[in-house]
């Protein structure tokens, strides 16, 4: 016996999980290398050098009690640092008193929403968005509103106007957003932030805007990547090295509130709470102290502007649609069959693992995601304008 809602939503699932499922029999029966897998987030470049280097130092280092429980905000030094990196984006007064550390930007998620929502709270989510957020706002009693984004998968500010109401607590944005790769400008931030500004004069309430960033620094053709904390007081960002630095299994992340937010001590208070009592208690040890190493050295970043590359010319030439992305390791190209599902699962047929966009809150499209080995493309070259073709009747 277990929860009712976990059975249904156990059900529901996710989509990227399912082709995970799928493509692992697949794999099992075809041979791992007959299945060309593009439906995972997971970094294919590996953490920089220093991040080796730098583990062996740290465990090297002599002293006691490095490996114990801490303060459940993180290293003090480690926070002062985030922070440090913070003042360069946001050129705002950042202290370690901003900052949480967090097992990953999932964990800094559940523990920033369960600080600020009140059962049957709304948070307003723009489409096509990453899945979990549906099941991290449940988590805490609340519920989703989609509002669906342009065709370049730009806040359609009008709907997000509609959308407010005197149950909402917060909108959660995510630029670089996966799955489309868009990046929000300032422009389009500060577009935002002035629809919560009247929102929040029109309810008499606060609403946060909540910007999830674990792609910030992915970023391709000098894309502009605007700041959540210039748009609007109410904000939270967070974040993780899952990807920049290519750590999703060591679980390192932060969340940082906005210096200028009115009593942001006691939401920090909160935070720190809620990693506590969620069962997180601190964020890795070890992995906290790397950081400030990874900050120093220049090429910590990973660079997917190759595989980015490479992907857009193959899925060009095979006649896919689709927008340019500006971040992220994903491409978002409109389904060749009206139907995505449908198209998902021809590719399925052929060999190909894709995640349909239905599972992302927007119908008629596919993610592929190209953090993968450079081989992995090029073999999908002629598959994927087979597929192409097989879906146009050819
Ligand atoms: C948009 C987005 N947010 C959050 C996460 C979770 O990141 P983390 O591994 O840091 O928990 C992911 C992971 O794929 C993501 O794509």
């Amino acid at each position: 016996m277990i929860s009712k809602e976990v059975k249904a939503d156990l059900k529901k699932g996710s989509w990227v999980r399912q082709m995970f499922d799928r493509g692992a029999e697949l794999k099992k029966q075809s041979g791992e290398d007959k299945v060309l897998d593009f439906s995972l987030g997971n970094p294919s470049i590996e953490p920089p050098q220093e991040f080796f280097n730098g583990i062996k130092e740290l465990l090297d280092e002599a002293g006691k009690g490095k490996h114990r429980y801490m303060p459940n905000a993180g290293f003090s030094n480690i926070r002062a640092a985030v922070a440090n990196q913070m003042q360069k984006v946001h050129n705002l007064e950042f202290s370690d008193k901003h900052v949480v550390m967090t097992v990953g930007a999932g964990g800094g998620l559940n523990i920033s929403l369960k600080s600020i929502l009140n059962p049957l709270d709304v948070v307003v989510v723009l489409a096509p968005f990453f899945m979990e957020y549906e099941f991290y706002v449940k988590n805490h009693g609340c519920m989703i509103r989609k509002v669906d984004t342009n065709e370049e998968f730009m806040p359609d500010l009008e709907a997000l106007e509609a959308a407010m109401s005197d149950k909402v607590r917060a909108v959660l944005v995510n630029s670089p957003n996966n799955p489309s790769g868009a990046v929000y400008s300032q422009e389009v931030m500060n577009g935002i932030g002035d629809v919560l500004k009247r929102a929040e004069k029109k309810y008499n309430r606060t609403i946060y805007l909540v910007s999830d960033e674990p792609y910030s620094k992915i970023l391709y053709d000098l894309a502009e990547h605007g700041s959540v904390f210039k748009a609007h007081v109410n904000s939270i960002i967070v974040s993780s090295h899952s990807k920049d630095f290519g750590l999703a299994g060591e679980r390192i992340g932060y969340v940082v509130v906005n210096p200028e937010i009115k009593n942001g001590e006691e939401l920090i208070d909160a935070i720190i709470f809620c990693n506590r009592t969620l069962g997180f208690v601190n964020a890795p040890a070890l992995i906290q102290r790397i950081l400030p190493r990874l900050y120093a050295s220049k090429d910590s970043t990973a660079d997917y502007s190759p595989l980015k590359e490479l992907a857009c010319n193959i899925l060009r030439e095979a006649n896919y649609e689709f927008i340019k992305p500006k971040g992220t390791f994903y491409i978002f190209p409109k389904s060749p069959l009206a139907n995505d599902l449908e198209f998902v699962d021809l590719a399925f047929k052929n060999n190909v693992l894709l995640v349909p966009g239905t599972g992302f809150g927007r119908s008629g499209y596919f993610r592929m995601s190209f953090a993968v080995e450079e081989d992995t493309l090029l073999k999908a070259k002629d598959v994927l304008k087979n597929l192409a073709d097989q879906a146009a009747g050819g």
